[in-house]
């Protein structure tokens, strides 16, 4: 087991145990005076998992209910937030109850902003069942729903009061989105670590990505404590969390959502990056071995989309502000450079 500490306007612990799923209950009891708790999950995760939660939450002493969702972002929504609150109304729940999120990205993006404003606010505990929650979205406060014509457009930053993340759950997540989940580990060495993205490249070389789950999930987990501490409220420094996120959203949209998003960011960094590199900032060799990783993780990293497309489509995420536009660009391999440029200049960062 190991146990990230998080600083931030709420302090927690993140667990990372394989079978911790089974003793949410003891962590949860350890941390939270409450007696009540709903869990959300959606309609693939709660009937695999759902049963050894509340059993553990229950051997805990807590009362439980439970609100399940239809999988996917389609979930994402004003009105599944809207349900989820009628819900915790009728369950009577007060300021002193708590949520539990169990599921990927889209339970808990949900799950927390419904815990940020039901009656301004109660706590929540996050059970990421996805590769990109454990190492992503579970940690770090932001929570979200989407608009018709806009992803994360209607949010809160609410840290949970603890997550636990089981690498076990990982055996039943279907291969495309662990690969999804490999794509933001990947960022993350790029990002910040040499040592995790060696790690990787033995991985890819004897197929050993289940052994080194713990350590790869601890690693990740800790890179993103560290950009937290220094920016809980995304006003600068938490950006180099957007590495490949231009494009990939830029992929991601043209692709009328059918390119998931691991796939997209993977394309996103290995555009990027080769940018970088045929302007001199990033070595020859090192964009050699991001590309290398991709590959060998059975990503995509190519697109068929122009550049032309993709520049108008990347003027359309929200990072642009006003004329310019903010790009994490690699420089080495564990080391980034936000890069603000006017938006017309983006295009040439832009390399298919
Ligand atoms: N809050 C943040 O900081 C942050 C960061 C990154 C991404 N996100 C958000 O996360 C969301 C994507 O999350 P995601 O990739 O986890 O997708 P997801 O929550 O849609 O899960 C992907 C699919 O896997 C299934 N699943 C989940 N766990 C499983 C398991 N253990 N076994 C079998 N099936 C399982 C789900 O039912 C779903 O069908 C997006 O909405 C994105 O905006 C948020």
């Amino acid at each position: 087991m190991k146990t990230v500490r998080v600083e931030a306007s709420r302090s927690y612990d993140v667990i990372i145990e394989n079978g911790g799923i089974n003793s949410c209950g003891d962590y949860i009891g350890g941390v939270f005076k409450g007696k009540r708790l709903m869990v959300v999950s959606d309609d693939i995760v709660f009937p695999i998992y759902g049963e050894r939660v509340i059993k553990s939450l229950e051997a805990s002493g807590f009362t439980v209910e439970s609100f399940v969702i239809p999988n996917g972002e389609g979930s994402k929504s004003l009105s599944r937030y809207e349900s989820l609150l009628d819900s915790m109304l009728m369950f009577r729940m007060t300021r002193s109850d708590g949520l539990v999120a169990l599921g990927g990205g889209v339970v808990g993006d949900l799950t927390g902003f419904a815990a940020a404003t039901y009656q301004r606010g109660i706590e929540f505990f996050q059970l990421p069942t996805t590769l990109l929650a454990m190492v992503d979205s579970s940690v770090g406060g932001k929570t979200a729903v989407n608009l018709t014509h806009g992803k994360n457009q209607v949010g809160a930053f609410w840290q949970p009061s603890c997550v636990v993340c089981d690498p076990s759950a990982l055996d039943t997540l279907p291969q495309e989105q662990l690969l999804c989940g490999c794509a933001e580990v990947i960022k993350y060495a790029v990002l910040g670590d040499v040592r995790l993205f060696c790690l990787l490249e033995d991985c890819m070389r004897d197929s050993s990505l289940s052994k080194s789950l713990e350590d790869i999930i601890t690693t990740c987990v800790n890179i993103k404590r560290d950009i937290v501490h220094r920016d809980e409220f995304d006003r600068g420094g938490r950006m180099v969390l957007n590495l490949g996120h231009t494009i990939g959203h830029a992929v991601e949209a043209l692709s009328g959502f059918r390119q998931l998003h691991g796939q997209a960011v993977a394309i996103g960094l290995v555009m990027i990056s080769r940018a970088a590199m045929k302007r001199g900032l990033l070595p020859e060799s090192d964009f050699d071995r991001i590309l290398g990783l991709v590959k060998g993780f059975g990503l995509p990293y190519s697109t068929e989309y122009s550049k032309e497309e993709l520049f108008l489509a990347s003027l359309s995420d929200k990072k642009a502000a006003g004329d310019s536009i903010t790009v994490v660009v690699p420089v080495a391999i564990g080391r980034t450079r936000l890069l603000r440029l006017p938006c017309s200049e983006l295009i040439d960062w832009i390399e298919p």
